[in-house]
Order: structure tokens, then sequence, then C-alpha cells
């Protein structure tokens, strides 16, 4: 579960029918007692330790986007969490938010384990991807059969005090192989790939176990494989 701590959580969507299915969702768990709010993203006062908005900038006017990334920052005493769909354009959002939060002060907690610009370059973009179950409803909407999908998404969480970061976040999904596995990773140095050989047992078990959007503890025997870039 993420974030166990919460204690009270405040909702805001600015649509009416945002908040009735919401509430239809959340009733059964952790959300069961949060307090639902009617705003434009811009309105509401007040700040919490934690603000998270999740796939709302894409629905937000191009010209708008960079005065509710300010807004939202504002309302954060603690972290700002930052979730788009995993697309190029949904991580030209994130990027671009990130930019604005670091230029007022922020720090990168997560994925990027540094502050500096994201390295990838050309065609690449920074995402995750996450398996969520369908539902009948949402198998029916979608006309397919299989019970789960892979999201696919672009974060970030940004906040006011450096904290402890990962050395190594690996950026795409592992490859495994007999007796060692790659790992492409975003590292304070730029994007490598290290290799992870069956010569150190317990660092090997880790890579085997690891994920995509894990963080790595690199070690001695997980060397780049080439240079840095
Ligand atoms: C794709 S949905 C995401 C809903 C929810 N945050 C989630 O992650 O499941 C986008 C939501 O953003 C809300 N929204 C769009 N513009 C907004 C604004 N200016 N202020 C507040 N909410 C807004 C829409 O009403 C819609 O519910």
């Amino acid at each position: 579960m993420a974030w166990p701590t919460i204690a009270e959580f405040m909702l805001v969507d600015a649509e009416p029918e945002m908040i009735a299915a919401g509430r239809r969702l959340a009733a059964a768990g952790r959300l069961a007692n949060a307090t639902w709010v009617r705003s434009d993203a811009l309105a509401p006062e007040g700040t919490a330790d934690l603000v998270l908005a999740s796939y709302v900038l894409g629905e937000i006017e191009a010209g708008q986007r960079d005065a509710i990334t300010r807004k939202l920052w504002s309302s954060s005493t603690g972290t700002l969490v930052l979730v788009e769909p995993g697309t190029p354009a949904g991580y030209a959002r994130i990027i671009a938010a990130r930019r604005a939060v670091l230029a007022d002060g922020g720090f990168t907690v997560a994925p990027c384990p540094h502050d500096a610009d994201c390295p990838l370059i050309g065609d690449d973009w920074c995402h995750f991807a996450t398996r969520l179950p369908r539902g009948d409803v949402h198998r029916a909407v979608k006309r397919v059969s299989r019970g789960f999908e892979d999201e696919k998404f672009s974060y970030v969480a940004l906040s006011r005090e450096p904290g402890e970061r990962a050395t190594a976040r690996i950026i795409r999904p592992p490859l495994v192989r007999s007796g060692h596995v790659y790992l492409d990773t975003c590292e304070a140095g730029g994007v490598a790939r290290r290799i992870v050989t069956r010569r150190d047992a317990s660092a090997y078990r880790a890579a085997r176990k690891a994920g995509w959007g894990d963080v790595l503890a690199v070690g001695p025997n997980s060397t780049p494989d080439g240079e840095l870039s």
C-alpha cells in the first residue's frame, strides 16, 4: 500500500460526475472518509504534506499548465507527485512541470536519481507500467476480453527538502539472460546499461527479481556496459 501513514485525504475535481464516480469507487476503502471538494485545480485554499495530481495536466489547456503546476507546488508543504499517461506527450508535460518546480527550489525524489535535465533524447521518453485489473464494465467499454491491462505512465515526485536518493533507477524492462541480467538505468551521470552476472550471487539474485521502475543498488559487480551517455 502506498503512503500507509496518511491520516486525512482531500480529493478535488471540477466535475460533479467525477466526484460521484469517485465516491462510489472509494466507498469501501481507505478513502471512505475523504473530504470531496468540487473546485478548479487553481482554486482550493490550504496546504497539504502531499499533493498528488494524476492524469490532470493533460486535461488542462497548454497555456494554463504552468499556473496549475505552480499552484499545486505552492499547496504542497512536503511532496508533489504528478502522474500522466506514459506517452511522449505525457512525459513532455511531466518534464516541463519538473523543470518549473526545480527552478522554484524543489528537489527530485523520483524517478530521476538527480536534478539534472533528463538524459533521454531523441524518440525516447521516461515511462513505466503497472498492471491493472479490468472489471466487466471496463472490458465491455474497451471491447476486450483480457482481465487486466498494463497501463503506461510517466511521473515525477518533487519535494521541498533534498531526500535520500537512489543511485540508479531501472528505466526499461530488465533483460534476463542465462547467467546475466541487462539493466538500463538512469543515474546521476546519465543513462547506463548495467550487466549483473552470477559472479556476485546476491547482486545477481536481486537483479533477476528487479523490475522496470525499481531502484537498483549499484555494486562493484554491476558494471556499466559502455559509456554513460
Ligand atoms: C483523466 S481524469 C483523472 C481522474 C483522477 N485524477 C484519476 O487519476 O483517476 C481527469 C480529471 O481532471 C479533472 N479536471 C480537468 N481540469 C480540471 C481543473 N481545471 N480543475 C480540477 N479538475 C480538473 C476532470 O474533471 C477529470 O475528472
